[in-house]
């Protein structure tokens, strides 16, 4: 989604602002611009399309030394020059970029179109600019503070006046905004990737706060002028964490490394002596977890998925009964909210506008809600009754990868802690334990043969429909195959229970449909087969994806990519995998975009 970022210091503002939007970019956009005031006057620029796209019409003597920056990602008003952010006032003197959405624009835009003010993009931020211009009286943040309270909608907002020197305003409602404080030099930004570069030091700007930056200063406000003390957090990671570091791609990187961000999620929280596990930030006292009757999990896409296999574990393993839902769907059918349930709400970003307002509404409704969350300090693990920190490190293509796996550790500890405390034995415990702590080697054996994976992806990269099926634990992993596949190579691909297929998407099975089965030792294999036989019979190629020595099933299959024999509750990790590679390598072959896939975004901040 759109990105933004503030700049108030000694250095010229100007490449500062684009090396933030760079760091940005992840977050997908599809033009980007930034606005300087220089000598009393806004230098803008902005441009449709990529960040090189902007730099090769920035003039090269721009030496302004504070100013705002946009990637946007557009909502409202096709992608063009003018609708690319930021935005200015008739009279050239206030700049401003948004992130969100302003519900009310048509109204507003109405008022003062009558009052004047002449439109000249298509957006709904073009608004805020006017507002702000008709509120002024000399002093940008508190034009900004009336203006804001007429929004409806989510904002986050950084804005600048000509003459106003030295000064950055931001303002949040429902958009995330970070203030990074360096020496003698101050930043605003969507998010820390922005500003890590420059300082570890930040200050998280809540909803309903504005905040105004100086180089060497910075005051946050209510919207009424009281003053917000704010505490001062430090980023524990480093900026090599979000550079390719010598990977062709980070979706490549962010694969790679499940080795190691697995066996961080599990770091400190199995204990062998009780066979049990602890999450520390669970806020639940054993007395608490003992009560508990049900658990509820939400999330959207990639951890939506996550969120089933959670659901299938905790209720199959730690006998409670457990769902997932998305929390697009959760938020608009009001949800009943039962005694001794707990809910998690599960999101890589923290930030995702669907979970958050699903997580709030089941909050007002009296629920305790514990987040999964990867990004610290983002919006749902500070807004969450306690929760779990995945520590997979940044995640930056848009494609999640590492953090299915981490989310999938932290539900497998919080079964283990769940069963242990009801029917589950120490023996069962301890095995379980034991499995888990093997699957950080069985994945790395798994991306040691990642040509066998390319190979795959290069047979099959232009056959334009793909099935993915699995049954049980691997349903959900099925699901998160496709939709893996169609974020990066625009391939169309659909998962189903295996068991589905003879309902109707069998259908669409002929020789130009590849499916991808899942198939393990477990229960429900010989069903699996049988499903494949099917395919098979009616001319559909089959790629299996099955555990070493599984003769049978290679023998059925046109083609196959093994993976290491575990504990039948670890396939979801091992089937995953390389289902994230293939689908890598896909969109290798087809020349995707393939950390920024088109129209797609890393944080979904709207609804
Ligand atoms: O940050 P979140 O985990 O809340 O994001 C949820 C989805 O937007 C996200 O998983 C999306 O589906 C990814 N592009 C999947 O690769």
């Amino acid at each position: 989604m759109c990105g933004i970022i503030g700049y108030c210091g000694p250095k010229p503002a100007a490449p500062i602002l684009v090396e933030g939007l760079r760091r940005l970019e992840y977050r997908g956009y599809d033009s980007a611009g930034i606005c300087v005031v220089e000598n009393g006057h806004l230098e803008l620029h902005k441009k449709k399309g990529k960040l090189a796209a902007l730099s090769s019409v920035l003039p090269p003597n721009v030496v302004g030394n504070y100013g705002i920056g946009h990637t946007r990602w557009a909502t409202h008003g096709e992608v063009t020059d003018i609708n690319a952010h930021p935005h200015i006032d008739g009279a050239g003197k206030i700049a401003i970029a948004h992130n969100g959405i302003v519900e009310n624009h048509e109204s507003l835009r109405e008022k003062l179109t009558d009052d004047g003010y002449v439109f000249i993009s298509e957006t709904d931020s073009e608004v805020i600019v006017h507002l702000i211009h008709s509120l002024y009286e000399g002093d940008l943040e508190a034009a900004i503070k009336q203006a804001v309270q007429l929004l409806t909608g989510t904002y986050g907002i950084v804005a600048v006046h000509a003459d106003e020197p030295n000064r950055v305003v931001g303002a949040r409602n429902g958009s995330p905004l970070v203030l990074g404080i360096g020496d003698d030099e101050m930043f605003l930004a969507s998010d820390v990737t922005a500003i890590v570069a420059h300082t570890k030091q930040v200050v998280y700007i809540e909803d309903h706060e504005v905040v105004t930056i100086t180089p060497d200063d910075y005051r946050t406000t209510d919207l009424t002028d009281r003053p917000i003390d704010k505490k001062i957090e430090f980023i524990s990671w480093e900026l090599a964490e979000i550079e390719k570091d010598g990977y062709t791609h980070f979706m490549q990187k962010e694969i790679l490394e499940q080795a190691s961000s697995i066996k961080r999620a599990m770091q400190g929280r199995l204990n062998k002596e009780t066979a049990t596990g602890h999450l520390g930030g669970l806020n639940l006292s054993s007395k608490e977890l003992l009560e508990i009757e049900r658990v509820k999990i939400i999330g959207a896409g990639t951890s939506f998925y996550a969120a089933m296999v959670a659901a299938y574990l905790i209720e199959s393993i730690g006998r409670i009964p457990c769902s997932a839902e998305l929390a697009s769907e959760v938020r608009y059918r009001n949800p009943v909210v039962e005694r001794n349930t707990l809910y998690f709400a599960v999101s890589q970003s923290g930030e995702t506008a669907d979970t958050l307002y699903a997580m709030r509404e089941l909050q007002r409704k009296g629920a305790r809600v514990l987040g999964i969350c990867n990004a610290v300090g983002a919006t749902i693990p500070r807004e969450s009754d306690g929760g779990v920190y995945i520590h997979s490190g940044p995640e930056i293509a848009v494609a999640s990868t590492k953090a299915f796996t981490s989310q999938l550790t932290a539900f497998y500890i919080f079964t283990l802690i769940m069963a242990r405390m009801r029917h589950m034995s120490f023996e069962e415990g301890s095995n379980f334990i034991r499995a888990l702590e093997k699957v950080p080697d069985q994945v790395e054996s798994i991306l040691a043969r990642s040509d066998k994976l390319a190979e795959l992806a290069a047979k099959y990269a232009h056959f334009n429909n793909v099935l993915f099926l699995g049954r049980g634990l691997n349903y959900p992993v099925a699901l998160e195959g496709a939709l893996k596949l169609k974020e990066v190579s625009y391939i169309h691909a659909e998962g189903y229970s295996a068991a589905e297929i003879k309902h109707g998407p069998i259908a669409l099975i002929n020789e130009q449909t590849p499916s991808v089965f899942i198939v393990t030792n477990d229960s429900l294999r010989e069903k699996v087969i049988s499903n494949m036989k099917e395919v098979k019979a009616r001319r559909g190629p089959v790629i299996a994806l099955c555990v070493e020595g599984d003769t049978e099933v290679m023998a059925i299959a046109d083609d196959h990519f093994a993976v290491p024999s575990a504990h039948e509750l670890m396939y979801p990790y091992l089937m995953m995998v390389p289902l994230q590679m293939y689908a890598y390598h896909t969109a290798l072959v087809l020349g995707r975009d393939v950390d920024q896939p088109r129209n797609l975004a890393k944080s979904v901040t709207v609804e």
